[in-house]
Order: C-alpha cells, then structure tokens, then sequence
C-alpha cells in the first residue's frame, strides 16, 4: 500500500505556486451543466475530487478534456439527469450538481450522498430551497426524484450559512422564471467564484461575499473561458507548514485577503508575514507561542478546512491553546493520531485542549480524511526522525502533489507507492 515518508526536523526554505482551488472548482464543473455549450476552465487543479467529478460529468454525456492545466467541458450531449449512486457514495460534493441539472433539465435523480469521517452532512437545507422555487420532491429508498415544470424564483432564508446549500440554491435560480433572494447566504470566496464564473457566462447575479444573494433568471448562458484562483486551504497548509517548523517562504499566486483569519493567528504565535499583490511571504524562528482560542466559524471567521492543520502547529507551542470546532461534530478524529507524535491533547465534545509540548517524535500513522492528513505532514515535517503517513489518497483528494509542494521548500518527503 502507498504512504509518505518524512524526515522531519528542518526548515522550509524556499517558493511554491499554490494550485487552483478545489473547492471553487468542483462547483463550477457543475455549473457548466447550466451551459448548454463549450466552457474552458484554466487553473484546474489536478486532484481526485476534480478527476471523479469529471467521470460524472462524462456519465452524464459531458465530453471533457484536459488542455494542460485547463479543462474544456462539452455539455451538448448531455443526455440523462440521473446521477449515477456509486459516483455520488464516493464525492459527496457532487450533491451540487441537483441545482444545474434541474436549471438544465427541469428533473434531477442523485442518491443521498450521506455522511463522512468529519460528520453527518444533511442536506436538508438544500432540499428545502428547492421545494420553494417549485421543485417536487419524492424520496424512495436512498434516492431523491426531484422535477419541475418550471423554476420559480423565490424569497430563501438559509437556517446556516451552507456552502454547498448557497451554491446549489444559486445553480437552481440562474435560469429560473423571475427573482431569487437568498438571505443568511454563506459568504465563502468560493461563492463569490462562482458567481463570479455564472456572471462571466451571461448570469445576472448581486451581492456574492455578503448576506443577501440576488440571482435574476435569465433564459441561458453562454460559452464561457474562466480562470479559477488559488486555493486558500492549500495555501493556508502550507503557511502552517513553515509555521510549525521554521524557515522562510514565499507562495506564489495567491493573496492574503482570503486568508486573513489564519494570517492573523499565525501572527499572534510570532511570525512574521507580508503579503504582496499576488504573493505571501512568511518566516518563523520555529518557535511560536500558543493561542489561548480559536473557534471556527463561516468565513469570515477562522475556517473550519484550517482547524486540524493548525492543531499541529499548536501542539509545539509553548503554553496552552484551545480550539473549539464549531461547524463539524467528527473532525477532531485526527487527534488520536496526532498523540502518537508525543503531542499532549485532551477534546471534550467540540473543544480540544493542547497543551504545548518540546519536541514531537516521527511515526507512524493513518490518515482518515482530507484535511486531517494534511495535518500529519505538517507534524512528521515538525517532528524528528521519521514518520510515515498511510493512505495518502484522503490527501490526493485536495492537494495536487503535496510532496513535490515541500520538496519545492526542502522537505525531506516522499511518495512511496
Ligand atoms: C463545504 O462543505 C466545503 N466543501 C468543506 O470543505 C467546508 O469544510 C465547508 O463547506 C464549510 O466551509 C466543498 O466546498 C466541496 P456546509 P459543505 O454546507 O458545503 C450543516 C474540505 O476539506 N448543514 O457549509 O458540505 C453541516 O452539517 C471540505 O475541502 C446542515 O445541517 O459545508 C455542517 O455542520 C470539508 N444541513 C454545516 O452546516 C444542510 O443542508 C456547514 O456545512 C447543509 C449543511
């Protein structure tokens, strides 16, 4: 079986080039559903949530091609909207693709995509967008049969401020009949990048990145060339990275404006970090301070994608620091791996307690899920001697090639398959 091997112990010292953003990608590929047309996608991270929502775009009778680091995606003989259960079981971002189909189609069948390690993940949000912009529903074992016979927009009010439920409430009003309002909308830059894509493409949409989305339908879309940015997450691992083992690096292609909340926390532990035009440059002794609290919240807030990776920087600080995970009841799964470092983590319910300790030691052990496997590199990274990190694929899901990444800073790691 595959792994990672570390040896930790050094600096990062050097520049890497932050992919494009996965979680703005894969709402945008099911955009392009809604474009009954050629859509050219530049910036497109290669990594395997983007690879299986590309086999379910082809399921469907999309034609997509890889153009470099560019995707093209043909949706003129898009022939079904039912969405195949094994490919949805697998990627449960997919459930975004129910609002294109039923702009496009007027008709969606997807199964439940149900849960994952980091939680339950109801979709009761966006089921009840839906069936006030006139979508009937019919749930029958596992599958959801939804169908119109015209979209009607309409006044939502989101009970949270979802990602996925904002984003599939905007795919569903795009080319509906009149206006849709979406109030308490999640404020995410992955949707004000998509909005900002469904614009380019001839939709007519106000207000992404606050509180209240206006979508007014419009009778289509049009082909479109769209260059996605960044990826925060990544880039905020990465700063993590250098934060927890000492050094100097600059990333490459990304802006501090998305990342504010964890720039701000890196700072307040002692390091040092300016941001450039389309750059950030971060250096630290190594030797950082805890932070008495962090809670993640709905952006602007500290993002719940940061919380595992900032786990491990804090677990060498010296003093306490607590992290209350306020978005996502299973993701502290992590930390019985994280202690196998020698780090010293007490959680109760949805607070974790780490108390700093001086030195964390290599090992071995398993990742269970995106986000938290990226936390284990950065603690083999910080830890001395050697670590091996096993089912590297959670990570692949997210991060494009996470050791040619550090190698770029001199990391000692590699890819063993
Ligand atoms: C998106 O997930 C991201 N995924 C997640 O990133 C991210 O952690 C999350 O937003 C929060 O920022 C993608 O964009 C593909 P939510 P999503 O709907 O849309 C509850 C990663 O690591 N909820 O904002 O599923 C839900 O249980 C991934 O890249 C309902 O109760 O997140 C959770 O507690 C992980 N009912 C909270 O809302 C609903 O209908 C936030 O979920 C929908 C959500």
């Amino acid at each position: 079986m595959a792994y990672i091997e570390i040896a930790g112990g050094k600096q990062l010292i050097g520049e890497v080039n932050i992919q494009g953003s996965k979680n703005a990608v894969l709402p945008i590929l099911a955009a392009t559903v809604l474009i009954n047309g050629i859509t050219k996608l530049n910036h497109c991270p290669r990594i395997l949530d983007v690879y299986h929502m590309i086999k379910i775009l082809e399921a469907i009778g999309c034609v997509v091609t890889w153009e470099g680091s560019s995707l093209i995606v043909d949706t003129l003989r898009l022939n079904t909207s039912i969405v195949p259960e094994i490919l949805v079981k697998k990627m449960r971002s997919s459930i975004v693709l129910m609002g294109a189909l039923l702009g496009r189609t007027h008709s969606v069948t997807i199964t439940y995509p149900g849960g994952c390690t980091i939680g339950a993940r109801p979709i009761d949000y966006h089921l009840s967008a839906f069936q006030k912009m006139n979508i009937l529903l019919e749930e029958k074992e596992g599958q959801i049969y939804c169908t119109t016979t015209e979209i009607k927009g309409t006044d939502i009010v989101l009970e949270f401020p979802s990602v996925g439920a904002t984003e599939n409430t905007i795919l569903a009003a795009v080319l509906a009949k009149g206006k849709t309002r979406i109030k308490n909308a999640a404020k995410e830059p992955e949707i004000t990048e998509l909005c900002k894509f469904l614009n380019t493409a001839g939709a007519k949409i106000t207000g992404a990145g606050t509180a209240l989305i206006e979508i007014e339908g419009v009778d289509s879309l049009y082909n479109v060339e769209y260059t996605t940015s960044s990826d925060r997450i990544v880039a905020g691992t990465y700063l993590a990275a250098v934060a927890g083992t000492g050094g100097e690096v600059v990333l490459k292609g990304v802006k501090c404006s998305c990342l504010q909340s964890i720039v701000r926390v890196l700072q307040e532990m002692g390091c040092t970090i300016f941001c450039g035009e389309d750059y950030i440059i971060i250096s630290s002794s190594g030797k950082l301070k805890a932070i008495p609290f962090i809670k993640t919240m709905p952006y602007p807030g500290f993002p719940t994608d940061m919380q595992s990776q900032m786990m491990s920087v804090m677990m060498r600080a010296s003093g306490i620091s607590k992290i209350v995970e306020d978005i996502f009841e299973g993701r502290y799964q992590n930390v019985q791996e994280q202690v196998k470092f020698g780090a010293d983590i007490k959680v109760t319910e949805r607070e974790a307690t780490i108390y700093g300790v001086t030195k964390l030691i290599g090992c071995e052990v398993y990742a269970s899920e995106l986000r938290g496997g990226a936390a284990l590199v950065i603690s083999g990274l910080m830890a001395e001697g050697k670590t091996i990190i096993h089912n590297p694929n959670f990570i692949e899901r997210g991060y494009e090639d996470i050791c040619r990444d550090l190698r770029c800073l001199h990391a000692d790691i590699r890819y063993v398959s």
